[in-house]
């Protein structure tokens, strides 16, 4: 399945029915999406390879992973109610490869050294108070579990990543700038639609 026939089976999934702020509840955009797993596909990271997507949701990249011939996708999440519609979500696109949802904590290393091959995640920036450093933990996650990683950053970010990166042993292979489209959620969004500058990155882990 070529990027834009991905992009148009992410199209119309459901959202979070009640997104919760504290957890940074933001579905990523279904062309950001397609865009991200079709390089991570090009780069040889998916097809034939288990996949993991930190913090679900409603389970967008997971399901564009599970479009592209994965050995294995599994989709953790620690909100219950996000991976009912993650589920739902699995029966609007049918993939070829079943996703296998979880819950739980993705800040809790859930598996074992290189148990995955590919971590794909647009973690919670940690934007929210008491939710500082959401990313880096995440990140942390990524390192001890997977091989290579692509994940979701405000703008901005890039610096610390690669010194994230350097510290575990990492180093930073790709980095591009996206634009997130992020519909009014929250009370405090004061827009319709708000475009949040992103910039993804793929980390091959030591
Ligand atoms: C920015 S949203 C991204 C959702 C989804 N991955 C997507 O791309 O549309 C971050 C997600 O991480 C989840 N999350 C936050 N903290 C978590 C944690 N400690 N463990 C597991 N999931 C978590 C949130 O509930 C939310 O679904």
């Amino acid at each position: 399945m070529g990027k834009r026939a991905l992009a148009e089976r992410l199209h119309g999934l459901a959202g979070f029915s009640e997104p919760d702020v504290s957890l940074e509840q933001y579905p990523t955009p279904p062309d950001l999406a397609a865009h991200l797993l079709h390089l991570a596909d090009l780069q040889g990271d998916i097809a034939g390879h288990t996949v993991l997507d930190l913090g679900t949701g409603t389970g967008v990249l997971a399901l564009a992973a599970a479009c592209r011939d994965p050995a294995r996708v599994l989709g953790l999440e620690r909100d219950a109610e996000a991976l009912a519609v993650a589920r739902e979500n699995e029966r609007t696109v049918a993939p070829g490869t079943p996703v296998d949802w979880l819950r739980g904590d993705a800040t809790r290393a859930p598996f074992g050294p290189n148990s995955v091959d590919t971590v794909v995640m647009n973690p919670p920036f940690g934007a929210q108070s008491g939710n500082e450093g959401a990313d880096r933990a995440f990140l942390t996650t990524a390192a001890s579990v997977a091989t290579v990683s692509y994940s979701i950053h405000n703008a901005g970010s890039r610096a610390f990543v690669e010194s994230f990166a350097a510290d575990e042993g990492g180093l930073v292979t790709h980095a591009f700038a996206a634009e997130f489209d992020v519909p009014r959620l929250y009370d405090h969004h004061e827009r319709e639609r708000e475009v949040v500058e992103v910039e993804l990155f793929r980390i091959e882990w030591a």
